[in-house]
């Protein structure tokens, strides 16, 4: 039985008729993070009960109270039901990720972009994730290929996790975590593939994966939220900003998901080479 379907007949003849009941929930190992309207708010605990009944993996329950804040992405979510120990192990295309889902943003609609990249990468390549929080693309390409990455993180809490995760699958040897700010930290004219896993003003950054790719050039992932009618201008500051260091660029554009109301989040594919 679909979950809103199960919690209206559960909650039957306790909630409103008419109340707004969640159509689902992101599950990140064993915490379910539920998103209410606020007149279900006052629900908050009943629904989560219930959830956990709905689903035998589900140990605890988190709603959402506000938006993600700041540079780490700190979510705003509160416990509702369940085990307050939300330190959980979340496993994605064989890939173990320990963290707590109420202190760092797990994203699910990153997950095709994360199988994706596991497959262009090639064995022997170097590769720099920049804002890499607990090790979602770092991880990833690591398990798959024989690569040496290079992960940043600015938030004490996510790098952690991030050394933490590295050891949980055995990948000491291609994966080194750094702790720091990106535009500070990052290696120099070594990178095959610079990956740019951060969502806002993202632009501003690319000087640095720039500077972070090998001389010859290569492949920037540059993810971004953006209106589609600004994507022309984004992309011709793309070009500019390659040009200043002195690299031609092709840029491949595509959609990952709707953010917000009328912005998408886009990943820009940017190959840069030093000759035409
Ligand atoms: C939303 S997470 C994205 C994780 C992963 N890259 C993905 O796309 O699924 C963004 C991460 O970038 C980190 N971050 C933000 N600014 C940073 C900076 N200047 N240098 C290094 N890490 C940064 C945040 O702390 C956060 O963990």
């Amino acid at each position: 039985m679909r979950y809103r379907n199960f919690l209206r007949r559960e909650l039957d003849t306790i909630v409103p008729n008419d109340l707004m009941l969640p159509s689902g929930y992101h599950l990140v190992g064993h915490v379910a993070l539920v998103n209410l309207d606020s007149n279900s708010m006052k629900y908050a605990s009943l629904i989560g009960e219930k959830t956990l009944e709905y689903d035998k993996r589900i140990l605890s329950v988190a709603v959402r109270t506000g938006p993600t804040k700041n540079v780490t992405r700190l979510p705003s979510y509160v416990l509702v039901a369940g085990s307050n120990n939300t330190v959980t192990t979340h496993i994605e295309g064989g890939v173990k990720f320990r963290l707590d889902p109420l202190r760092l943003t797990f994203s699910g609609g990153n997950k095709r972009e994360r199988m994706r990249l596991r497959k262009v990468v090639k064995d022997g390549e170097k590769i720099v994730d920049m804002f890499s929080c607990v090790g979602q693309f770092a991880l990833h390409i690591a398990k798959s290929v024989d690569v040496d990455v290079t992960a940043i993180e600015i938030n004490e809490d996510a790098f952690q996790f991030l050394l933490e995760n590295i050891r949980l699958n055995g990948l000491e040897k291609r994966v080194t975590a750094r702790l720091g700010d990106c535009r500070e930290v990052y290696p120099k004219s070594t990178a095959n593939r610079v990956i740019m896993g951060y969502l806002h003003d993202t632009i501003e950054y690319l000087p640095f994966a720039l500077e972070t790719l090998v001389k010859n050039g290569g492949t920037i992932y540059m993810h971004m939220n953006s209106p589609e009618s600004k994507l022309k201008s984004v992309m011709m500051k793309i070009e500019h900003t390659c040009k200043n260091h002195g690299y031609f660029s092709t840029i491949h554009t595509r959609r990952v998901k709707n953010y917000s109301p009328g912005i998408e989040h886009y990943v820009f594919d940017i190959t840069t080479m030093t000759e035409a």
